[in-house]
């Protein structure tokens, strides 16, 4: 039994483009999390941009600073025992794995799905903005998005339901001896 003395910490680290699903298997593996008593916290970029990397834009600057902040917090949760589930777009491949060589106790969950579908799914109407110019550096539209070579996990949002993408993650939770 993961006990509080005995918890080992670990980040999940959910990339992937807008509309993929970060927040939507975050919310779910928070709430298998809770039900079972684990230290965890949540670190989400649309939170986390209203506070801690409030004023930041979408410029690769602004992105790479709110991914090492983000990575910075983790770290010090991941040390004390927390699970931590980061969702933030992090587009840039050599940002992560900065942050994942810092961390050590790192998964890195591709949640994937094709930009047609995430266009479609348009859950926040910002593709429909992007497209029309009203929004500029929108990842996948004219700002880039860098695939993981080699993640922990993958989730195709697209073919795989939400309880099979949440059972993944906790499959590998469980691998790693951070869940029973
Ligand atoms: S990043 O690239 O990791 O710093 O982005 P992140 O902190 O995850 O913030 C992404 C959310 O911001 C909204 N949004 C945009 N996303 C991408 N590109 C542009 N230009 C943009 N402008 C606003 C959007 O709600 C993203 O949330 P998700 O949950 O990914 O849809
Ligand atoms: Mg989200």
């Amino acid at each position: 039994m993961a006990s509080d003395s005995t918890q080992r910490g670990v980040t999940l680290w959910f990339t992937g483009l807008s509309g993929a699903g970060k927040t939507t298997i975050s919310d779910a593996v928070e709430a298998e999390l809770r039900s079972r008593g684990v230290k965890m916290e949540r670190l989400d970029g649309d939170i986390v941009r209203e506070n801690l990397t409030k004023g930041l834009g979408f410029s690769k600057e602004d992105r790479d600073t709110n991914i090492r902040r983000i990575g910075f917090v983790a770290h010090l949760l991941t040390r004390n025992g927390v699970i931590v589930l980061v969702s933030a777009i992090s587009p840039y491949r050599a940002i992560r794995e900065e942050v994942a060589a810092t961390i050590g106790d790192f998964v890195e969950v591709y949640v994937n799905a094709p930009l047609s579908v995430c266009e479609d799914r348009d859950v926040k109407g910002l593709y429909k903005r992007a497209r029309a110019g009203e929004i500029k550096q929108f990842t996948g539209i004219d700002d880039p998005y860098e695939a993981p070579l080699n993640p922990g996990i993958e989730c195709r949002t697209d073919l795989e339901t939400l309880e099979e993408s949440t059972q993944k993650v906790l499959d590998k939770l469980k691998a790693l001896g951070c869940i029973d």
